[in-house]
């Protein structure tokens, strides 16, 4: 199922959440991660980018992305960038208008929002889910809420 067009929907954020469940097919650790960015990005059609990082003593790693290109932001200081700023708030940040914001860190000419999703495990924050958008305020609070449920399962089978 593929979310046409616009933003999400409820029902096919339901969907997609099962789907996810057929697409990581028991796996765990990096294999999850690879499994879960090919899946979001595939599957809904305003995730134009999707990436998980792994936060690795003071920095976020690059640990699995899907999309049209590679990013040169494989290592990310905790607090620089949007993505710094949502690990060290351990809290989701969208961002509706990246030209608008000063934290961000361009990554791709076509990327007009943003969504940065931390995955915790007891309260700590050990990594995250980006992913950009092409068009302007792509992300509501329901693809908050989706991706806050996938980082959850992303947290299951972290290692
Ligand atoms: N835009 C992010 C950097 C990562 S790229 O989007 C892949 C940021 O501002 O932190």
């Amino acid at each position: 199922m593929r979310a046409s067009g616009n933003r999400l929907t409820r029902e096919q954020a339901r969907e997609l959440l099962v789907k996810l469940d057929s697409a990581m097919a028991g796996s765990r650790g990096r294999a999850s991660r690879e499994a879960m960015v090919k899946f979001l990005n595939t599957a809904v059609s305003t995730y134009s980018w999707v990436g998980i990082y792994a936060v690795e003593g003071k920095d976020l790693v690059l640990d699995a992305w899907a999309g049209p290109a590679a990013t040169e932001h494989t290592r990310i200081p905790i607090g620089r960038g949007v993505c710094g700023f949502a690990a060290k708030a351990g809290r989701t940040e969208i961002v509706s208008d990246v030209s608008k914001d000063p934290r961000y860190l361009q990554c791709f000419m076509s990327t007009r929002s943003e969504i940065v999703v931390p995955v915790a495990n007891q309260g700590v924050v050990i990594g995250e889910i980006d992913i950009d958008g092409d068009q302007l305020d792509a992300f509501s609070s329901l693809d908050r809420e989706f991706l806050e449920a996938v980082a959850k399962k992303a947290s299951n089978v972290w290692t």
